[in-house]
């Protein structure tokens, strides 16, 4: 980035679904500029021309790559491809923002890893649910003690499509599920479980369930689909004080907060001593029903932020959100269900 300009000058590739919404948010404000997108698409490439005229257009990605007039690439191509573009940029000196995963193994993702520290750039991975204020009010609410002890995460990401060909379920929306936990709970699990179904591409996962047990005991389970009538995304956290349910479609109230819980049966200083649950009545009371907080939550567009994030890592030097290390971390797990999947559902160590 010249010091003169300090607007950076970038390079998209990939105008599918996904990429014209990373290209209008580095249009929107005035610290970045689309020099170029790449799309083998005519089609779509010729759709983002129209809309954008001052943009210039390849039909692939290396013509993009081979430009001397760029400052960072954005990589929103099939995920397959993310390694080999996002290596070709990194090597050119340039900062990239690669859409999750990272990378298809942990040891595509570490190399990506080590080059962009040699190089001095910033790698930043597409996480989109990082900068999504609900989710980041989860973290704030779990950090402050408000729900006690975190002992369960279950989420649930459903919707019928859209069907990938080129990844299953398990690297197109688990990712999501698997950063998600990661940044709430700071840490790797130790163990992972899947099962999978494959019911209309061969070879390719449409459904997964997955269990992940977190240090500390903390259980998190996910069930991830494009096969399910219903857009659903929604993840509950349960905790020894409060539990609390995300739900990113319902866009008045994303985040409640429930005053519910077990009664421990040691009571606390100022509660009643509960008896033993040894009858129904006995049960019904050792259950405490409080009330439900629907905290305000600033709603602003997530991706804006993270591509924010991304121009504040390369013109301020922030620390990236969900980095190299975030993202290879996210690769081990879905690497170590997936080898879960390929075991019959076998425990497998994350490593
Ligand atoms: N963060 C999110 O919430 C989110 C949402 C959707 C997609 N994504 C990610 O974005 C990426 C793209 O997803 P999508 O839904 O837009 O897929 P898509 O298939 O709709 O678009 C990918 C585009 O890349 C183009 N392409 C492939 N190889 C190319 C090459 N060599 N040169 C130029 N163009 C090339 C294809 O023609 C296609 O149009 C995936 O990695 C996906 O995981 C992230």
């Amino acid at each position: 980035v010249t010091a003169a300009s300090s607007v950076v000058r970038v390079g998209v590739i990939g105008a599918g679904h996904w990429g014209p919404n990373l290209i209008r948010n580095f249009l929107a404000g005035p610290r970045s500029r689309v020099v170029a997108v790449a799309e083998r698409d005519e089609r779509r490439l010729a759709q983002v021309l129209v809309r954008y005229p001052a943009v210039a257009g390849h039909m692939e990605a290396d013509e993009l790559l081979a430009r001397d007039d760029l400052d960072a690439v954005v990589i929103a191509a099939p995920t397959a491809t993310h390694h080999r573009f996002a290596k070709a940029a990194l090597e050119r000196g340039l900062h990239v923002l690669v859409e999750k995963p990272l990378a298809r193994s942990s040891t595509e993702a570490e190399e990506l890893g080590r080059l962009a520290a040699e190089k001095g750039v910033v790698l930043l991975v597409g996480h989109v649910f990082l900068f999504n204020e609900g989710i980041r009010a989860v973290k704030r609410c779990i950090a402050s003690g408000v729900l006690g002890r975190v002992q369960v995460l279950q989420s649930v990401r459903t919707n019928l499509g859209p069907i990938r060909t080129d990844v299953s379920a398990l690297w197109d929306l688990a990712a999501h599920d698997v950063s998600i936990f990661q940044y709430w709970l700071g840490s790797l699990p130790l163990r992972a479980t899947g099962k999978g179904g494959v019911y209309v591409n061969p070879g390719i996962e449409d459904v997964i369930f997955a269990t992940l047990e977190y240090p500390g005991g903390v259980l998190a389970n996910l069930h991830a689909t494009w096969l399910s009538p219903h857009k659903l995304r929604q993840i509950t956290v349960v905790g020894d004080r409060k539990m609390l349910v995300f739900d990113d479609m319902d866009l008045a109230h994303p985040l409640r907060i429930y005053d519910k819980g077990v009664l421990a049966s040691t009571p606390a200083d100022g509660e009643d001593p509960v008896d033993i649950v040894d009858s129904f009545a006995g049960f019904r009371s050792s259950i405490r029903e409080g009330s439900v907080a629907t905290p305000p939550i600033v709603t602003g567009e997530p991706l804006r932020a993270e591509c924010d994030h991304f121009l504040d890592c390369i013109l301020d030097g922030t620390r990236p959100l969900s980095g190299a290390a975030e993202g290879t971390t996210v690769v081990r797990v879905l690497e170590a269900i997936e080898r879960s999947l390929r075991a019959g559902a076998a425990e497998q160590e994350v490593r």
